[in-house]
């Protein structure tokens, strides 16, 4: 099985990344055929500062690294050093219907949220496909805000196919519905562009600041509530050891249930959970030029597989003469 996921380098990765990408990624390291990337090509649709993009990049990959992907045993590299993606980019795109694009919930959104409205932003969804097609992924593990662009890769693939012959494998998305869409401390889902976010490595002071500021309703402490249905509840769950949960759910039904306590102990469970990532994530980070040789020995590899599926969609296609 061939398995495929990337991340973009646009700001601090949070905890909706880890649950919806980076943990489903790693747990698939002996499995499967393992392609992770870091999108920067993507990023470039939000972010327009030259240092925040380099360093964002190489943040995104200790990171990556530090909580266990082993670029041993996977293909490990960054979007733009493979350049045979922007070329496929290309020639999807000239079948890419328009309507297509104009439904994509994520161009409204992001745009909705402030960030400019480019050509680059509205064919997001195309260079998404290249970067699924050019490697034939089986399948890519997403958080639930990514499914329609699964869909349009697939749409796209189809219509390659119908149009050249088989070529492309239709890929399918991994999304587990236990984090399928990790809330932000507003309630949203938690995103780096909507300033709502738990990152996964930061130090004491902020973790704690944001984790005070989810927000919560303001029941008494002694009334029962529906911990589905709270912000900070729904947070919680996802690192708690069973036992506790039970304790802390049975609270929220019966009455009890103290934000402020609750808020207090999640920040001592996520600096434990994330301790010994995040000593390996400073390591890392020290040593960028051994972080630099990582990302390059595995766009080499990344090339290898990519080159072959460009030269026969060239031929395919009338490109080759
Ligand atoms: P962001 O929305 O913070 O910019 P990205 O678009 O870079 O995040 O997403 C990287 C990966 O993390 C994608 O697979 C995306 O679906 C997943 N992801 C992002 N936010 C969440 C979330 N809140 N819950 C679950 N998965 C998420
Ligand atoms: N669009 C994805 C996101 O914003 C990132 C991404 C780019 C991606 N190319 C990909 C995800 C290929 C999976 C496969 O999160």
């Amino acid at each position: 099985m061939r398995i495929l996921s990337g991340i973009q380098p646009s700001g601090q990765l949070h905890i909706g990344n880890y649950f919806g990408m980076m943990r489903p990624m790693i747990a698939n390291l002996d499995r499967s055929e393992l392609y992770a990337f870091i999108v920067d090509l993507h990023a470039l649709t939000s972010v327009h500062d030259r240092a925040a993009l380099a360093q964002g990049t190489l943040n995104a990959a200790a990171d990556f690294l530090a909580l266990g992907l082993d670029p041993e045993r996977c293909v490990f590299w960054v979007q733009s050093d493979v350049p045979e993606v922007t070329e496929l980019t290309w020639v999807l795109s000239t079948l890419t219907p328009m309507g297509l694009l104009e439904r994509c919930h994520s161009y409204k959104d992001k745009t909705a949220k402030g960030i400019a409205p480019s050509h680059g932003l509205f064919s997001y969804p195309v260079l998404m496909a290249a970067d699924i097609l050019l490697y034939q992924a089986e399948r890519v593990p997403v958080g639930k805000d990514q499914k329609q662009h699964l869909e349009v890769a697939r749409d796209i693939a189809i219509k390659f196919n119908s149009t050249f012959g088989e070529t492309f494998v239709l890929p399918e998305p991994v999304i587990d519905d236990a984090v399928a869409t990790v809330p932000g401390l507003d309630g949203q889902k938690m995103s780096k562009s909507y300033g709502n976010t738990i990152p996964i490595f930061t130090d004491a002071k902020t973790l704690k600041k944001r984790v005070m500021a989810i927000v919560t309703d303001s029941t008494p402490v002694e009334e029962p509530k529906d911990p589905d249905k709270c912000n900070l509840y729904n947070i919680y769950k996802l690192f708690a050891p069973a036992d506790r949960l039970g304790e802390v759910r049975d609270l929220y039904l019966n009455g009890g249930a103290m934000y402020g306590k609750i808020k207090l102990e999640l920040v001592d469970i996520l600096w434990e959970y994330f301790r010994e990532a995040r000593e390996r994530q400073q390591h890392l980070l020290a040593a960028s030029d051994h972080l630099r040789a990582v990302l390059k020995s595995g766009a080499e590899k990344a090339r290898a597989r990519a080159i072959p599926n460009l030269a026969l969609v060239r031929e395919r296609v009338g490109l080759a003469y």
